[in-house]
């Protein structure tokens, strides 16, 4: 048992700080807002995350996870430091280091006894030594030893709490080997394969992972338009492609691409930081026009459908940037219904979970509705926006009754082109080919 104290309650904090809690550690979770912290102490979370809160409760109930806004009750038997606050883009498309100089500023005035800083949060090559002299710097003894160590996360909201049990790999990077094997050691009971190097590498690792897997979808996204307009199938295409075992078959589906809170601010702080250093990196920018320009395409395909939308009511189905999560931050529909509220659309939508945090965003702009079958009642046209799965089995002919015209579009391709024509739907996927009549599917 090791004394935890986790900085950030968000996606990768909570998950990480229970997780450890469950492991058997004491961790107690240092969070800002008194309210929130409240509310988690009764074991009711900020977030929305499938598993989280049994495992919250029950290491709460068992008294290895509590938590805290004071930074002197979260740091007085801390061995470890976990940081995972946010990095969002800054201006310039840089990350913003403001949430971690913070955090490595309270921490470095309460460091008492030697202590190991383990930073979770995605940061650019070079923020573990900033981080070092950050500390050096505040520490009110300088004679006793901190050490930092990178530990970038690669767990996927929707499915953090498996992700952050069973990883792919645990990746540390530190200046000191013996402090990357004492954090090694909190992760031992989880059998991952260990990469252990220095803190530059681990940090470039995390970046270079998010925009490979950013590019696999660019990729596929590029092949889908150019099966547009051959007329091929790419969901076959990445079948195909995706059965050797070289390309593998995830993050091969094609649709209206990526967003979310990690990508598109990795992909950028990674050209910002290739571009300020002398590099040209011609293919990040690649990745992010393609991903920029499918959310466009899939609202020009519509409005070659209905002629404008001008007195239009368009029905959004899912808000959140993908399944599974109520994160709306660099959501696909955020965009998607400025560019039809700009040409006079109206919009309904609904998400199983993302509503409240839609509507913080998007205010009265948009009208929510229950599930659904309300969204489709007097629509022009639905769009598919993120696959959840209660999306995936509608009772069509219903949802087809009630609209004002029934055309579907699939921004995850998730319908089946043939069936949902039978049904008299004008359906429009992305990168399906032509249909038997040689009509686009
Ligand atoms: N969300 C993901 O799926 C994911 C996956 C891998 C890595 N990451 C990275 O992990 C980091 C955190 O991401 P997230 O999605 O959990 O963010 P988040 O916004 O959900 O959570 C960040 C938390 O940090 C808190 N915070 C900020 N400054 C603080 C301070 N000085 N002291 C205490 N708390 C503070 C915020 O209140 C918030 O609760 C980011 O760098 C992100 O890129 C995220």
């Amino acid at each position: 048992m090791k004394n935890i104290c986790a900085i950030g309650v968000g996606y990768v904090g909570l998950v990480t700080g229970a997780c450890m809690a469950d492991l058997g550690n004491r961790v107690v979770c240092l969070n800002r807002n008194q309210q929130k912290c409240d509310n988690l102490k009764k074991g009711i979370l900020p977030i929305y995350e499938p598993g989280l809160e049994e495992i919250v409760q029950r290491n709460l109930k068992a008294g290895r996870l509590s938590f805290t806004t004071s930074y002197d009750e979260a740091m007085e038997d801390a061995e470890f430091v976990f940081v995972a606050v946010g990095t969002p883009s800054g201006d310039g498309g840089e990350a913003d280091l403001a949430h971690v100089e913070a955090a490595a500023t309270a921490v470095a005035k309460r460091i008492h006894q030697p202590i190991i800083i383990v930073n979770k949060s995605t940061v650019p090559i070079g923020t573990g030594d900033w981080v070092a002299g950050i500390v050096r710097g505040a520490m009110p003894d300088p004679n006793i030893p901190f050490w930092v160590v990178s530990n970038p996360e690669f767990l996927r909201e929707g499915s953090g709490v498996y992700d952050c049990m069973n990883p792919d790999r645990v990746v540390l990077g530190s200046t000191n080997r013996e402090a990357a094997k004492r954090v090694a050691a909190l992760y031992y009971p989880l059998h991952a394969e260990t990469i252990i190097t220095d803190l530059r590498t681990a940090e470039m690792i995390k970046y270079a992972s998010n925009a490979f897997l950013a590019t696999k979808i660019s990729f596929i996204n590029e092949m889908s338009n150019i099966c547009e307009s051959l007329g091929a199938d790419v969901k076959e295409v990445a079948r195909g492609m995706g059965s050797d075992s070289r390309i593998s078959p995830q993050f091969l589906g094609a649709g209206i691409g990526w967003g979310g809170s990690c990508f598109p601010k990795d992909v950028k702080a990674l050209a910002h930081m290739a571009s300020t250093h002398g590099t040209h990196p011609q293919m990040l920018r690649a990745v992010m026009e393609i991903n920029r320009d499918q959310r466009k395409r899939f609202v020009t395909k519509l409005r070659h459908i209905l002629g404008g939308f001008r007195g239009k009511t368009i029905g959004l189905l899912g808000l959140s940037f993908k399944p599974n999560t109520d994160d709306m931050r660099d959501a696909p529909s955020v965009e998607i219904i400025n560019l039809l509220l700009y040409e006079g659309a109206e919009i309904k939508g609904y998400d199983p979970v993302a509503m409240e945090n839609a509507r913080r965003i998007l205010g009265d702009t948009v009208t929510y509705c229950q599930d659904p079958y309300e969204v489709a009642e007097g629509a022009d046209a639905l769009m598919l926006i993120s696959e959840w799965n209660e999306f995936k089995q509608l009772d069509m002919e219903r949802i087809k009754k009630s609209m004002r015209r029934p055309v579907l579009m699939d921004g995850r391709n998730i319908y089946d082109p043939r069936r949902l024509r039978e049904l008299g739907f004008t359906y429009r996927g992305m990168g399906r080919g032509y249909d038997e009549a040689g009509q686009p599917r």
